[in-house]
């Protein structure tokens, strides 16, 4: 009994050693046992209701949405998911179990994505890691396995998931608790994380999501700022600024496309697309795919400058010139060829210049320059490619040495 005594003792006095080895204020740390899955070698492309139409969601909306990125040549040219934003979500069942708004989506959210498939598309829907959403639709916190195993059985595969109402939670460990549960919903579900860019998320997304939003919410304008949102060029400047980390499964998003929406020009829009293919950004469509205009379309499914966008290396542009209103991105792509942009933010037409030693080529070196809006081929031109450049647009080019 005393030997049994002592040896209790002695164990005791041994966790009180390894108690005080842990310091007291020691975060939990949360282990992601299972790899991420590579749901995005290429940046995601799809359309996303927000932009357009912000909480005016419904059933019927989304399926015509799905019926035109399958009839329009979106889907032909790599669009695949639609991804419903914020409001579809209502209340939470006595079991905690997430409800979608009855009256906006009265045939439920199972129907919807299997309707989505159907198309030969995949279906993407919202959360938050706070206690509301944005839009002060119930969170995920608390509920991140319960709704990732929901969002599974209704066949769900991409989650955007945002930061609002989330109090002092820990960036990196409330998105790690949403990636550990939807690597173990038993489903393949792209993690779209949407924290601004405010908890350095550069440091730690790459290995919990597939894409991580860098900048505040963009809204349709060339240039501007209104709460929360900003112009394009905006948000442009603010990416040019940071170190571009991203590459294949892990992309930097600049936030969705306004392409379509009406507030900028069709040159504005033509820059908008050819910048965000050049930052190999997420290619997520906000407008009213029901109701296109031949320029958007043409836009939205330029297939050279969507083929830059998913180029396999992964690696985004710099911006290599900033002389006032002008601007030159270089990117280099897979193979030894390159993509550039020659920028005019200017109010009136600029003669640009891409020199070679911005790609790092000899002067000496014949390369054949492909214009990917006006599909014009200049073969073996050396030293520069000259381009005159219209106020607000841009000239996008990709350049292929010659062996
Ligand atoms: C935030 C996000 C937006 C959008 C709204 C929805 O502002 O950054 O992209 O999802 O919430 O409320």
């Amino acid at each position: 009994m005393q030997h049994l005594f002592r040896r209790a003792l002695r164990a005791i006095a041994l966790v009180g050693v390894i108690a005080a080895a842990v310091p007291a204020q020691a975060h939990e740390t949360l282990k992601l046992d299972a790899p991420k899955p590579n749901l995005a070698p290429t940046p995601p492309m799809g359309w996303n209701s927000w932009n357009k139409f912000k909480c005016d969601v419904s059933e019927d909306m989304i399926r015509k949405q799905a019926d035109a990125m399958a009839a329009s040549g979106m889907k032909d040219a790599g669009y695949q998911y639609i991804v419903i934003d914020d409001c579809w979500q209502k209340s939470r069942d006595a079991d905690g179990n997430i409800q979608a708004d009855p009256e906006r989506f009265p045939s439920g959210i199972k129907a919807l994505a299997d309707y989505v498939h159907s198309k030969g598309l995949k279906f993407g829907l919202y959360s938050d890691a706070g206690s509301l959403t944005c839009g002060g639709r119930p969170g995920s916190a608390g509920h991140e396995f319960q709704d990732a195993r929901q969002y599974a059985k209704w066949g769900v595969d991409y989650l955007k998931y945002d930061w609002c109402h989330t109090g002092t939670r820990n960036a990196e460990a409330a998105y790690t608790i949403m990636a550990k549960a939807l690597r173990e919903s038993g489903r393949d579900i792209v993690l779209s994380i949407c924290e601004w860019g405010i908890n350095q998320p550069e440091r730690w997304a790459p290995k919990v999501g597939h894409l991580w939003r860098t900048t505040g919410d963009i809204y349709d304008a060339w240039e501007g700022k209104k709460d929360w949102s900003m112009g394009m060029t905006n948000i442009l400047d603010l990416v040019a600024e940071r170190e571009q980390v991203a590459g294949p499964n892990a992309w930097a998003d600049p936030d969705m496309l306004e392409i379509g929406n009406g507030n900028m020009t069709t040159t504005e829009y033509e820059s908008h697309f050819s910048l965000w293919a050049m930052l190999a950004a997420p290619l997520i469509a906000g407008n009213d795919l029901s109701r296109m205009d031949a320029d958007t379309l043409r836009i939205l499914t330029n297939k050279d400058v969507i083929a830059v966008d998913q180029d396999p290396l992964g690696k985004p542009a710099r911006r290599t010139l900033k002389e006032g209103d002008l601007e030159v991105w270089v990117r280099p792509l897979q193979g030894g060829e390159f993509a550039a942009v020659l920028f005019n933010r200017g109010k009136t037409p600029a003669d640009m210049k891409l020199a070679w030693d911005r790609l790092g080529l000899p002067a000496t070196q014949k390369a054949d320059v492909k214009d990917l809006w006006s599909k014009k081929l200049t073969k073996g031109v050396s030293g520069s490619y000259a381009a005159k450049v219209a106020p607000h647009g841009v000239v996008m080019v990709r350049v292929t040495p010659q062996r």
